[in-house]
């Protein structure tokens, strides 16, 4: 049956270790791998703007051997005028993978719904896995083992950057924590599954409205833009009801001492982040995003051959 990877829990512990050590290996030698050979094509998808998860998947595709196919939703006939059901059915015929950035869950769900070829979720408005995969393979890199390593996530908890980690962060055995104001904690049923995974792998799942509790002893400090794509009309309440959970250097001081900090990028220095943080000694913000390009390889490898 085909596999697709449409949030973080649509892979097992055993299959995010899996993936990762895959990335790691595609890291260390770059061309080792070529289930694209042919070329074969994949098309990658793009309802909202972006830079890092496009340059990532071009370039890793065509590193894999294949072609990638970049299509933005304003000049094709998706957003409105085709269902994702029948696109699927046009696309499956020709090219090996799907990958879509969207805004609707439900969207990516109707497009993978019996369709031959894996579908991957380059962000939604609910997860953004693929970031979560390039995130956990840069902990790994500069902490080692994820098991029991503590995560705090700062800001938006009901994001699709802050619902990925819990997910990803409870599959890989971590104690993830969000500090968020209460109007934004993350959905229930997110913290459910996580909740189940997590008594599954020794995790844990805590959501915090007081953010200097939430940084005591933390490995890996984490935050996200405020205003994420789709939410502009909400910026200016956005700004006020999130302005005590950025991350300061005082934030930094309450982690343990060889705390690292992540952000996905785009950063909004001076809102989410303070400059002297994200461009500060302990950010690792820019391996981060080259971790883009090894994670995607892995998965796209393993969601076509190992699966
Ligand atoms: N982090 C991330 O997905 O960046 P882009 O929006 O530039 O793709
Ligand atoms: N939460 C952000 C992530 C951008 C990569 C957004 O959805 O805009």
């Amino acid at each position: 049956m085909t596999r697709h990877f449409l949030r973080d829990d649509d892979i097992t512990a055993a299959e995010q270790a899996e993936i990762l050590d895959l990335a790691i290996e595609l890291k260390k030698d770059r061309w080792a791998q070529k289930p694209l050979a042919g070329p074969q094509t994949v098309a990658v998808i793009f309802d909202k703007s972006s830079t890092r998860t496009r340059v990532s998947f071009a370039v890793g595709i065509a590193d894999l051997g294949g072609t990638p196919l970049i299509i933005t939703t304003a000049s094709s006939q998706l957003g409105g005028k085709e269902t994702p059901a029948d696109t699927a059915r046009v696309l499956e015929r020709q090219v090996a993978a799907i990958v879509w950035r969207t805004y609707a869950q439900a969207g990516l769900e109707q497009m993978a719904k019996d369709t031959r070829v894996p579908v991957v979720n380059a962000l939604s408005d609910d997860f953004h896995p693929c970031q979560l995969l390039a995130d956990l393979l840069t902990i790994r890199e500069h902490k080692g083992d994820l098991k029991g390593l503590t995560l705090t996530f700062f800001g938006d908890g009901r994001s699709n950057m802050a619902h990925s980690y819990v997910l990803a962060c409870a599959t890989a055995g971590m104690h993830v924590r969000v500090a968020a104001p209460e109007d934004y904690s993350p959905r229930d049923d997110v913290i459910a599954d996580a909740d189940r995974i997590a008594a599954q792998t020794g995790g844990s799942v805590e959501i915090h409205t007081d953010p200097l509790e939430a940084a005591a002893g933390a490995d890996i400090i984490v935050t996200d833009t405020w205003v994420s794509m789709g939410k502009e009309e909400e910026k200016i309440a956005r700004l006020r009801d999130l302005g005590a959970y950025k991350v300061t250097e005082e934030t930094m001081s309450l982690a343990r001492p060889d705390a690292i900090f992540i952000h996905c990028l785009p950063a909004d220095r001076g809102y989410e982040v303070d400059a002297n943080v994200i461009d500060g000694p302990q950010s690792v913000v820019w391996d981060e995003a080259e971790n883009r390009l090894h994670a995607q390889k892995a998965l796209l490898v393993w969601l076509l051959q190992r699966a």
